[in-house]
């Protein structure tokens, strides 16, 4: 195979430590075809699956059972969550044996499938990971605050985008993520803040790292480059993702937590639903989240294009960053940055426009329809072999491989 790369820029890979592939249990909203064909579009050589699936990934036999059937269809590589239960402490050494890449803890979910653990055994599943030096990924809201507004702002009979705003006050996220510091300092794990979406958890996360603790943490594009105000063009149904997109006044702040490092990561908590599913007339029906994978990096590159950053910041917090956090050491002493030729060729003078209808995830909506790009992935390669290739996938189910990570 002879690549033409005249005029294209060649990137590592990006590495998508927060995505939700959806199967088991979820595929006529996702499923590993899509999902990592979607990445491969996007110019995402690894993604990380998140464990609410159902059944959820909490137990050596549920990590199985994900392997199995991701080995069957992915075409880009991955890495597989454990979640931590109540009930499945004594299992997380089995399920970081039988290969789990990463643990998710919840302290914000209303989905019966994945609850909150209490504060106790929050503690005991950082110990035992602590021990394990296995890094965990927290979705940081405080839930029985949002559990309690939500049934009032319910009973109440409001069932607009801002109730749904209410309930997840950003105080309740901003409580979780300093929660989840001070049980980090405390216990010596290793801790990971999912989809930071406010501007004031910002001092507790650099108060933490001062101190030494082993913080990192991710935001997302629809962070950096939305707010309330796209509610109105968009309908606020269909933006709905937990946490919500706040008001104005948070991207800017985020942004430059990003540039100067206190916020490590891009993300995309890639989060697919249909778009049937995301515009009923009662926010709370709606699902939240929308998919990401595929769009992150047109969007990150144009505001490369209007010179937000630099080239080489954005390989930094959607390459590297999550290779260090994650562990992603695939020979002693080279970090998985472009290794094993994980690749993407970049046209920064290539532009297009975002459209639910040009997506390959099967979640048919995004809150981006329209937007214009300029810069976009135009070939993906994965162990050196291309995976997508201008704007459409190519590679063959099955050709991803689950990632080792190293603990050290
Ligand atoms: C996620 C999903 O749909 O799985 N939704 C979301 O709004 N982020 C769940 C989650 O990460 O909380
Ligand atoms: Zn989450
Ligand atoms: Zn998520």
């Amino acid at each position: 195979e002879t690549i033409d790369a005249s005029g294209l820029h060649v990137l590592p890979g990006a590495i998508d430590v927060h995505v939700h592939v959806r199967e088991p249990g979820f595929s006529h909203k996702e499923t590993w075809t899509s999902a990592t064909q979607a990445a491969a579009v996007g110019g995402v050589t690894t993604v990380f699956d998140m464990p609410n699936t159902n059944p959820p990934t909490a137990s050596v036999a549920a990590l199985a059972q994900k392997h199995a059937i991701a080995a069957r269809q992915a075409i880009v590589d991955y890495g597989l969550y454990g979640l931590i239960g109540e009930h499945n402490l004594d299992q997380l050494g089995d399920m970081a044996a039988a290969g789990a890449a990463s643990f998710k803890l919840y302290m914000g979910s209303e989905n019966p499938l994945v609850p909150c653990p209490p504060d106790g055994a929050i503690v005991e599943a950082f110990e035992i990971l602590a021990r394990l030096s296995i890094r965990c990924t927290v979705h940081a809201e405080n839930t029985p605050l949002l559990t309690w507004r939500g049934e009032r702002l319910r009973a109440a009979g409001r069932t607009d985008a801002a109730a749904h705003l209410e309930q997840h006050i950003d105080l309740a996220a901003v409580e979780a993520v300093s929660r989840t510091a001070v049980f980090a300092a405390w216990t010596g794990a290793k801790v990971h803040i999912a989809h930071e979406s406010t501007r004031h958890s910002l001092p507790h996360i650099r108060f933490a790292k001062a101190r030494g603790v082993d913080l990192t943490v991710e935001t997302c594009p629809h962070y950096l480059l939305l707010s309330t105000e796209d509610g109105a063009r968009l309908g606020d149904t269909f933006m709905r993702v937990k946490p919500p997109v706040r008001e104005p006044g948070h991207a800017g702040p985020l942004w430059e937590a990003l540039l100067d490092g206190t916020i490590d990561i891009l993300s995309t908590d890639h989060a697919p639903h249909l778009r049937s599913e995301k515009t009923r007339e009662v926010i709370w029906d709606c699902a939240p989240g929308f998919p990401g994978v595929e769009t992150s990096m047109p969007l990150m590159l144009t505001e490369v294009s209007r010179g937000r950053l630099t080239l080489g910041r954005y390989v930094g917090m959607a390459c590297e960053a999550p290779a260090r956090a994650f562990g992603l050491w695939p020979r002693k002493g080279t970090l998985a940055i472009g290794a094993d030729a994980d690749i993407v060729l970049v046209d920064m003078a290539r532009s297009g426009r975002i459209t639910a209808d040009g997506l390959h995830s099967i979640g048919n909506a995004t809150p981006f329809e329209g937007f214009a790009v300029q810069g976009m992935p135009v070939r993906t390669l994965v162990r050196g072999r291309t995976v997508a290739l201008d704007g459409r996938p190519v590679g063959s189910p099955g050709w991803g491989r689950p990632v080792s990570v190293s603990r050290s």
